[in-house]
């Protein structure tokens, strides 16, 4: 009888756990089914720097990509503050900080003028003697500069990039925004954008300052073929930096890992909210790249960043019309880039008006449907934006993709261990040093 009853539970473990491994295996291959063909989502490797999208102007070289991990958070260059006071105090990573997810870390991003950092930037404050003009701050939430290789045109408005979506509006390049007048130089979206934002953030280099600080080989080796009275310049450094941002492929995400092959990376959950985000949700309609972003622009109806009290920015400001504010056409008002996804569970908030604190809102607010921000027309909104009807439980599976499946832990890799200047970053304030042990 004994006997019996080991057999009969042996029988049935092995019952439960064929059907256990059966449901695995549908799953993987429902995926994969609907996903298609796996190498439209694979991200290259950070090394793989041939298969990296990149500007003929400035092809990828490990010199450049070297050098301008060190450019993005040195704070030595910040050489141009408004109050003498903030010398040497902020880089690019004041704005897109490593730990969270390349984006600020709070709801707008503030360099100079800016004081304090907490954990990963959600304690900057503005200085008290700053006046809000002098300040260093736009009026979007900073996107993260993951995954950018797959961006054709940059930032929320897509307004640097001279050509992809960007045909067709040469007219416009420098009319609304001096700063687009840089797409007529067609040396590449973020060759061409990291010149401005270099002006922009108040950073800037010279032979003087890159021999001073340590610099001056890592240029010479990036860039041999430049003229020496011309190596030491916004341009190259904007040339490093963009080589840099293209290498950054969150390729250790668990989803990029399933994508290669490895079934066991993305737990049952993640791949129920993958099989939602593929499928009866149509996430994938806009986010589509395989960054999980595209080059597409859709009305969603969120609130903008003027109204959670943020500085420089107001209702009148022309990054309110998103796309049209570029454009200056009636079909492209409030029309904002598809975002990349990955790495968004390192930082809220989120949208371009920084509306939404975690991605459970985010996942309620398109499951809702209803737009927030009364400014945007109703024709002019997505036609996305309508109840989805997801029960709790597919909310939280596609919460679990997002949040895990699309998260790679390993960030720090693209972050050097210290500096040549020796100085703190991404920040270099005193508030700052405090908060992170430099001092
Ligand atoms: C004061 C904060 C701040 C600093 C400093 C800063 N950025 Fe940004 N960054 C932003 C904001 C805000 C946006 C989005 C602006 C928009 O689209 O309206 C952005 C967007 C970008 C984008 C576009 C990404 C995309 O998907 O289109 C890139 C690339 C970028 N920044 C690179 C840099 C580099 C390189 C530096 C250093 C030279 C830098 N940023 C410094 C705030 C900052
Ligand atoms: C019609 C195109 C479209 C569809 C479909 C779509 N999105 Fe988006 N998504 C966007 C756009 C555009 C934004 C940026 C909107 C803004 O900030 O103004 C965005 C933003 C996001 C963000 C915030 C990212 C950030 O950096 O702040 C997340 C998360 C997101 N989408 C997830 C999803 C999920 C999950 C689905 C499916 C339930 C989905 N999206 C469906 C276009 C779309």
């Amino acid at each position: 009888m004994r006997k019996l009853i080991v057999i009969l539970i042996g029988g049935l473990t092995l019952v439960v756990a064929c059907t256990f491994d059966a449901l695995e295996f549908t799953i993987d291959r429902e995926l994969e089914q609907l996903i298609g063909d796996r190498s439209k989502y694979i991200l290259p490797r950070s090394n793989e720097l041939d298969k990296i999208p990149q500007s003929i102007s400035n092809p990828l070289t490990e010199e450049k990509v070297e050098l301008g991990k060190f450019l993005f958070f040195e704070t030595a260059f910040g050489v141009e503050p408004s109050q003498h006071s903030h010398l040497h105090a902020f880089s690019c990573g004041t704005c897109h900080v490593p730990a969270a997810g390349f984006r600020p870390g709070t709801f707008q991003g503030v360099a100079d003028g800016g004081y304090g950092f907490g954990k990963k930037g959600e304690r900057r404050i503005k200085y008290p003697t700053y006046t809000d003009d002098e300040v260093d701050a736009q009026g979007n939430r900073p996107l993260s500069v993951l995954n950018v290789a797959f961006v054709n045109v940059s930032m929320w408005n897509g307004s640097f990039g001279s050509d992809a979506e960007n045909e067709g509006t040469e007219d416009m390049w420098g009319v609304l925004d001096p700063a687009t007048e840089l797409n007529n130089l067609r040396i590449g979206t973020f060759e061409q954008q990291n010149i401005d934002g270099l002006e922009v953030h108040r950073i800037n280099y010279s032979k003087h300052l890159v021999e001073q600080f340590g610099y001056k080989e890592m240029f010479d080796a990036a860039f041999p073929d430049v003229p020496e009275e011309e190596r030491y310049s916004r341009l190259t450094a904007s040339f490093a930096l963009s080589a840099y941002i293209r290498a950054l492929t969150t390729t250790e995400a668990p989803f990029q890992k399933w994508l290669r092959g490895n079934e066991n990376a993305m737990s049952e959950q993640q791949k129920k909210g993958a099989l939602l985000f593929f499928g009866k949700l149509g996430c994938v309609d806009c986010h589509n790249q395989p960054n999980l972003g595209s080059n597409t622009f859709h009305a969603l109806g969120v609130k903008d960043l003027w109204e959670r009290g943020a500085l420089k920015t107001s209702v009148n400001d022309l990054r309110t019309l998103g796309r049209g504010g570029f454009t200056g056409r009636e079909e492209d008002m409030f029309k904002f880039r598809a975002p990349q996804l990955y790495n968004l569970a390192d930082s809220g908030p989120y949208f371009h008006g920084s509306s939404k604190e975690t991605l459970e809102e985010v996942i309620d607010y398109f499951n809702n449907g209803v737009a927030e921000n009364d400014r945007v027309p109703e024709e002019q909104l997505s036609y996305y934006l309508r109840p989805l009807g997801m029960t709790n439980q597919e909310k939280e599976d596609l919460l679990a993709f997002i949040r895990d499946g699309l998260r790679d832990p390993n960030l720090q890799r693209f972050v050097p261990n210290e500096l040549r200047s020796g100085l703190c970053f991404p920040n270099n304030d005193p508030l700052s040093r405090d908060d992170m042990g430099c001092n």
